[in-house]
């Protein structure tokens, strides 16, 4: 009686937060150009980026603190996603920007959270007059659009609307300046999907119960970015689309825009002196930038560090005194969360793991936080 008690306090204090199965934050990115480090020889970083037209990745994707959801602290920066008169792609008709999530964790079993937040200004608004397809799978089983529909009456159309196979289950009129935080839920196993939103600041509420869908994925075919279907007889104009908060959980939902809510156990081995979410860490990119490009000798450092710990999303400033805590492998002294990378050929990022996780080999190009 005592026992099962206790292991349903266990269980459910278990269960307080989800597991983040692959995190699309950009809070290890210096500059957008970091996604040229992602290629099909050399699949490094949290994005596959090669959906885009030909010039420069800064035409079509920048990093900034700007450009995230003010109210999400889990970011450090967010993305301006651009379609402009050169974005296609592959000789395609369609203009089309897209990342997609780089990650062997399992994303596309069981249920599942795909989380972000969007945002358009009225300086290069996205179209009403032509669709798009937002954050959509391959198959499409789900998605967001804007614009106007291909194929319906009318000439242009206000709204933002959450589609499952192509039918509407939710919308609104798409206003400049509001941030829209969205969680798809989704699951694989009993092929259903719901949707959870919220604006600015406010915690995630399901506003469509999970619904009958054909749920499939390969684990890299969500497009997080837009995709402009044609429309003859309607100029090119350079949209942006802002992103922010762009992860992946199971387990139980995070209903803060912040992102996860559990502060982990930072173990016993950790010298940090503060573990309460520090709300303001973000702020300055300098503090961070320094952070990820000092290259200070081991023995001198005794210092203050920006830690970021990806699997809450949570940033603590904290004193370490001595590298007991870090492997002596990382040149940063950062820690990958579960999942991450954390070697490989010309890896660069953190190469230690958040404990308990340990970086455990892959294959020479890949080695993961397991
Ligand atoms: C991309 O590669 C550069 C140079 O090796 C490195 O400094 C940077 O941290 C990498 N970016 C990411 C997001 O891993
Ligand atoms: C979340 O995913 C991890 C990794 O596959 C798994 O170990 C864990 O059991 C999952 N949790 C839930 C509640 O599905
Ligand atoms: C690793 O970096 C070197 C030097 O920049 C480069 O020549 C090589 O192609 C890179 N290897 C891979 C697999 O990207």
């Amino acid at each position: 009686m005592k026992f099962s008690i206790l292991s349903g306090i266990l269980a459910n204090a278990l269960s307080v937060a989800g597991v983040v199965l692959w995190d699309g934050r950009f809070n290890e990115f210096t500059s957008s150009t970091d996604l040229n480090n992602w290629s099909w020889g050399n699949q490094v970083g949290p994005y596959q980026y090669y959906i885009h037209g030909s010039s420069p990745v800064t035409s079509y994707v920048n990093l900034s603190p700007d450009y995230k959801n003010p109210a999400d602290m889990g970011s450090r920066q967010g993305a301006k996603i651009t379609l402009d008169n050169t974005a296609y792609w592959n000789g395609q008709n369609m203009r089309r920007t897209e990342l997609i999530p780089q990650t062997t964790a399992p994303i596309n079993q069981g249920k599942v959270w795909y989380h972000f937040s969007l945002m358009r200004k009225d300086t290069n608004a996205p179209a009403t007059t032509r669709e798009h397809q937002i954050a959509f799978f391959e198959s499409h089983f789900t998605e967001l659009k804007s614009g106007w529909l291909s194929g319906a009456p009318g000439v242009s159309d206000p709204l933002l609307r959450w589609c499952v196979g192509g039918s509407t289950k939710w919308s609104t009129e798409w206003v400049a300046g509001v941030w829209h935080n969205v969680a798809y839920e989704i699951d694989f196993s009993a092929n259903t999907v719901g949707f959870w939103h919220s604006t600015g600041g406010d915690p995630l509420i399901q506003v469509v119960a999970p619904v009958s869908a054909s749920t499939s994925s390969n684990g890299a075919d969500w497009h997080v970015g837009v995709l402009e279907l044609p429309r003859d007889g309607y100029p090119d104009t350079t949209e942006d689309y802002y992103w922010s908060g762009v992860y992946i959980e199971n387990g139980s939902l995070s209903k803060g825009v912040s992102g996860p809510d559990s502060v982990p156990d930072p173990g016993p081995s950790s010298t940090t002196t503060s573990s309460k979410p520090v709300s303001t860490t973000f702020k300055t990119t300098t503090t961070t930038k320094s952070d990820q490009t000092s290259a200070l000798p081991s023995s001198t450092r005794t210092t203050t560090l920006i830690t970021t710990d990806h699997t809450t999303g949570i940033s603590s400033s904290s004193t370490r005194t001595s590298s007991s805590a870090i492997s002596s492998t990382s040149a940063v002294g950062c820690l990958a969360s579960q999942w991450s990378q954390c070697g490989g050929v010309n890896w660069s990022g953190c190469k230690a793991c958040a404990a308990p996780y340990t970086c455990k080999y892959q294959n020479d190009w890949y080695s993961q936080c397991l």
